[in-house]
């Protein structure tokens, strides 16, 4: 993609108080902006209680669950090859994904998030079971749509294809759009870099109809970064964060080359 068309002159607001990376301007101006990305190393929820409120426009993310890990470890099944032995470093660390602790994330979530905006919440499917249901004590669930990976990936009795991701809003907004449909199929990757790393595709596929340019893009959980790199193709600013500080500096290493050149280096043919 030519440099030149990310660069496109967009009306950004810039006025949630955020830190590292961003324009400290106060009030709506016009400027050639490469949109700004501000990626901390903290645990979720810290980083969230860190947010002021009504700061972001946008939350899409995919959580760290330890569920289904946990899970698999009590039955016959196992955690594929190398990543199940216990401090290994190719995996990453799981959110203790209890309810009480999934209702505070869920809390800290809303609270940040401006009212009349848009939330996407990747799920696999034991956890959108045990803890799925709980967004709707949080945000109004409109859909749960299906991410069709195409490519079969490994399984517990059926190998799996698809996760799930809730969409959700805080109060009122249409979608930008009416042809967008619930099954995406985009392809997993494979060999990636990061593990879990999923397609940028996927996160631009949720800001389709959710995102304006110049909005705050947040995601709490955000590994190598697609998340981000979705958001700054989107003309709009990203503020996240990982527990990992290897993850942290590989999105912050990404967002900086995506920058610099408009092309990302973990998925170089987007
Ligand atoms: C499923 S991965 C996200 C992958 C990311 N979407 C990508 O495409 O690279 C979940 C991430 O959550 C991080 N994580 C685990 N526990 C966390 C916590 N308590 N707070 C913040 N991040 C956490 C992990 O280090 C991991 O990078």
């Amino acid at each position: 993609m030519d440099v030149m068309t990310l660069r496109m002159p967009v009306r950004v607001r810039r006025d949630a108080g955020f830190g590292v990376g961003c324009r400290a301007v106060t009030q709506a101006v016009s400027i050639d902006a490469t949109a700004a990305y501000d990626i901390r190393a903290a645990d979720c929820i810290s980083f969230l209680r860190s947010l002021p409120d009504s700061s972001v426009d946008v939350i899409t993310t995919d959580p760290a669950y330890s569920g289904m890990n946990q899970h698999m470890r009590f039955g016959h099944g196992r955690i594929v090859g190398a990543y199940g032995k216990p401090g290994n470093a190719r995996w990453f660390t799981e959110f203790s994904d209890d309810p009480a602790t999934y209702r505070a994330f869920l809390g800290e979530c809303r609270r940040v998030l401006r009212d009349g905006r848009h939330i996407y919440i990747m799920f696999d499917s034991f956890s959108l079971l045990s803890l799925g249901a709980l967004v709707r004590d949080f945000f109004d669930v409109k859909c749960v749509i299906v991410w069709d990976k195409v490519h079969l990936g490994m399984g517990h009795y059926f190998r799996r294809r698809h996760e799930h991701i809730v969409f959700a809003t805080k109060g009122r907004r249409k979608l930008s759009r009416r042809d967008l449909q619930d099954v995406w199929s985009v392809s997993r990757l494979r060999r990636a870099a990061y593990p879990t790393q999923k397609p940028v595709e996927l996160f631009e596929r949720m800001l389709e109809g959710s995102a304006e340019p110049g909005f705050m893009v947040c995601d709490p959980f955000c590994g190598s970064g697609s998340a981000a790199i979705a958001a700054l193709r989107h003309g709009c600013d990203f503020v996240g964060a990982d527990i990992a500080p290897g993850a942290v500096e590989m999105a912050r290493a990404r967002c900086a080359a995506w920058s610099a050149t408009g092309s990302d280096p973990l998925e170089p043919a987007v």
